[in-house]
């Protein structure tokens, strides 16, 4: 056995493999720069055109672009009218975004927790969770694979609430044959580098609902009914703000960069599926490494690929693993650390011990790189790893 590089070892690759990172070409460049030539920097003609392509390639009535995934999130929840009084049952698994546009809106995030082999939140903890001041769920694709969309909607429609699909790891995803965004009253979309398709920053929310589709226009430019481009066609200065709205609003830049890079989806998305179906298979015969299960009538995106691991059969913990994998240049991460577990939640009074499920599966998850970009070696040389670290630590 070779000896591990946190111990003085070689380590498997020379220069840190990050666990993600963007793709951009030189298509990308130009079309950055022909926007940076021209009249529009923002609040121009590529906000819609990015906007129809969004809608178009995950079949949405409607798509608005937003300035970050977590924008997407609080116009979404001001859509769907959450507000003070209100509580919004929210998964434990997932980036705080996903809880902290309930408290931007003045509700209350309630905490449901997931299932312990998808992570995905748990339809049965959703329903335990509801009370009469229950307005929405807000649900994460964890991973990439998409909820129980199905069971979640019928339990929204019972009890007359609205589903906020997370979808910043999903875009590309189907459901039982249905495209991610075309399928919740609320599908939102983030656009950081390390997702499948960048604008820098970026964010996006697809909804059927024209009227739904209006609020969330207004939201993203202060709460006012007009942009400075509609008024200009008109001629006229007037406009009125109708709601407390924010500066939300994705410059044209950032939209052109979007539009050259989902027209590359497709094969990202390819090569996603391929490195992970390498994994899984990679890690079929080893007992302490868990790839989460996908369900089979369900196609995932694979934004990240964690896994479990079987501390049974190690005698290191977590945090041994990760900093093993690290010295091995394997740029390994954690998604995520339960929401509620942050100091900003512990002191709102959330305790701990509310989601078993999702914080006994956090001590034992590590994130593998998985982005489109990884050549064949570096596949080779992250399996090499979890191998060779896996070994020294076998109990
Ligand atoms: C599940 C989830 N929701 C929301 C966000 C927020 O997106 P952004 O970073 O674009 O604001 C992220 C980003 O990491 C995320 O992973």
């Amino acid at each position: 056995m070779s000896k591990l590089a946190l111990e003085g070892g070689t380590p498997v690759r020379p220069k840190l493999l990050p666990y993600g990172r963007q793709t951009v070409d030189e298509a990308d460049i130009a079309a950055v720069a022909e926007v940076l030539r021209g009249d529009w920097l923002t609040t121009g003609p590529k906000v819609a055109e990015l906007e129809t392509a969004w809608a178009d390639r995950v079949g949405a009535g409607h798509a608005v672009a937003v300035s970050s995934g977590t924008a997407a999130l609080h116009a979404a929840a001001f859509a769907a009218g959450v507000g003070p009084g209100d509580e919004v049952i929210v998964t434990a698994m997932t980036f705080a975004a996903s809880a902290n546009c309930v408290l931007y809106q003045g509700g209350t995030p309630v905490f449901a927790d997931v299932q312990p082999d998808t992570l995905n939140i748990d339809p049965a903890a959703v329903e335990a969770a509801i009370t009469p001041q229950t307005r929405a769920i807000v649900a994460v694709d964890y991973g990439g694979q998409p909820a129980d969309l199905d069971e979640l909607h019928a339990i929204a429609n019972h009890y007359g609430l609205i589903v906020i699909e997370d979808a910043a790891h999903a875009v590309g995803a189907t459901y039982r044959g249905r495209p991610v965004g075309a399928i919740s009253p609320l599908s939102t979309f983030s656009l950081h580098p390390v997702k499948h398709v960048t604008t820098g920053e970026g964010g996006m929310i697809t909804t059927a609902d024209g009227p739904l589709a209006e609020r969330l226009r207004w939201f993203r430019n202060h709460g006012i009914t007009t942009d400075h481009r509609q008024r200009a066609e008109k001629g006229g200065w007037y406009y009125e703000m109708v709601a407390l709205g924010y500066n939300y609003r994705l410059p044209d830049i950032n939209c052109a960069l979007g539009l050259s890079q989902l027209h590359k989806l497709d094969g990202w998305l390819a090569r996603r599926r391929a490195i992970a179906a390498q994994y899984n298979q990679a890690f079929a015969g080893l007992p302490a490494v868990r790839p989460l299960a996908t369900r089979p009538d369900r196609e995932p995106a694979w934004h990240i690929y964690p896994v479990l691991l079987g501390l049974d059969r190690l005698w290191a913990d977590r945090a041994q693993v990760f900093a093993a994998l690290r010295a091995e240049n394997i740029g390994v991460n954690v998604h995520y650390i339960p929401v509620y577990w942050h100091p900003y939640y512990a002191q709102l009074g959330y305790p701990r011990g509310l989601c078993p499920v999702a914080e006994g599966a956090y001590e034992r998850l590590i994130t593998l790189p998985l982005f489109p970009a990884m050549t064949d070696q570096d596949v080779a040389e992250v399996i090499a790893a979890v191998h060779k670290v896996v070994e020294a630590y076998a109990a």
